[in-house]
């Protein structure tokens, strides 16, 4: 593979970057876009060549599926069917959070290859809310299957550098859009008729919260069942991992450093208080929001910094917890299974 090239998409460059991304993908390529969440690596998602390259790229098990991003609601029937009992939720979710950072498990069309769902009867779908994503998608007048743009197990990559990073050489073009402005995976959830309301339930923990899902069903969320005994594959328990050691404990005193070891810090707030600047004489901190604390810039800056930390030759990183709420939530998610013991 010749040298994976960059196009910027700023307003000089946005037609030849998204043009250049039309090409490959029409020709079954496959290039790394960004959209709001994560940079995604993007393939014709009725292209089965193309999709399997995608696996191959990644080093991705063919047992965890891809989620298909399509550039307008209205093509939705062509990859996935809305069941009548969950119709009327589904609509709502979708008129409320798309385009965005949701994605719907649906049962999938057979236009959709096995080989995007792994063999699973749902596809996962989603509309990205970046421009950039959605005009290529539009131009290219074809569904979008694109996972994140990492090695399997690796930290999601927010910037067109970090996707860099991961895939140099493996990969014809990136497409640079800044920036991820979420900075998390979207929100998995599967929507279910329930005896009362309709049952959300969330798979995946994202920017779309629990508190904004609870005005369209009762939200279900099992943070323990989703790490134990994954429900959609790719939720196994180590995941998003820095090659450095991530370690998390219940309480700052349970951190007992190994002599002549450099340790990192990623903390929260940067605040003494949660007990742990002070706890050691840290090789390295990170702050995820610092000073003020402020969840979506945490969210925002939490692969980044991870990413930082890696980089910087520790022997471990320590991470401080967040408070599980709201956004939070997402947050734990991943620092949950970058900490959890690698198989
Ligand atoms: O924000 C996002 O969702 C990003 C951007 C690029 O859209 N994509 C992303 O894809 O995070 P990926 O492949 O890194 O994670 C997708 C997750 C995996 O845990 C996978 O197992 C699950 O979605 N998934 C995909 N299709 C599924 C299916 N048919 N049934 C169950 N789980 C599925
Ligand atoms: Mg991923």
């Amino acid at each position: 593979m010749p040298e994976t090239r960059l196009i910027a998409a700023d307003d000089q460059e946005m037609d030849e970057a998204i043009d250049a991304a039309v090409v490959l993908l029409a020709e079954g390529g496959i290039v790394a876009l960004p959209t709001e969440t994560v940079y995604g690596l993007a393939a014709d998602a009725f292209n089965p060549e193309a999709v399997a390259r995608v696996f191959e790229v990644k080093e991705r098990p063919a047992f965890d599926p891809l989620i298909v991003h399509i550039a307008s609601v209205t093509d939705l029937p062509a990859v996935a069917e809305v069941p009548d009992e969950i119709d009327q939720t589904v609509r709502q979710l979708i008129s409320n959070f798309w385009p965005g950072p949701l994605t719907l498990l649906l049962p999938k069309t057979d236009a959709v290859s096995d080989l995007v769902t792994s063999g699973l009867p749902e596809v996962a779908v989603r509309q990205s809310g970046n421009l950039i994503f959605r005009s290529i998608g539009k131009k290219l007048g074809r569904p979008i299957a694109a996972p994140s743009a990492n090695r399997f197990g690796r930290i999601s990559p927010t910037s067109a550098g970090a996707v860099v990073k991961e895939l140099d050489g493996r990969i014809p073009l990136v497409v640079d859009g800044g920036a991820c402005s979420d900075g998390l995976e979207s929100t998995i959830v599967r929507v279910e008729a329930g005896p009362k309301r309709p049952l959300i339930h969330i798979l995946r923990a994202g920017p779309v919260t629990k508190d904004q899902l609870q005005k369209f069903g009762k939200v279900v969320v099992d943070k323990r069942r989703a790490i134990d005994r994954p429900e959609t594959p790719g939720q196994l328990a180590s995941h998003y991992a820095p090659r450095t050691p991530l370690l998390m404990f219940d309480k700052p005193e349970d951190f007992v450093p190994e002599e002549g070891k450099q340790y990192g810090l990623l903390s929260y707030k940067g605040d003494p208080k949660a007990g742990y600047v002070d706890r050691h004489d840290w090789a390295r901190v990170e702050c995820l929001s610092p000073g003020s604390g402020k969840l979506p810039e945490a969210a925002v800056r939490l692969f980044f910094t991870m990413r930082l930390l890696d980089e910087a030759g520790l022997d471990a990183i320590v991470a401080e917890p967040v408070s599980e709420k709201a956004l939070g939530l997402a947050i734990m998610d991943r620092l949950r299974r970058a900490a959890a013991p690698r198989g």
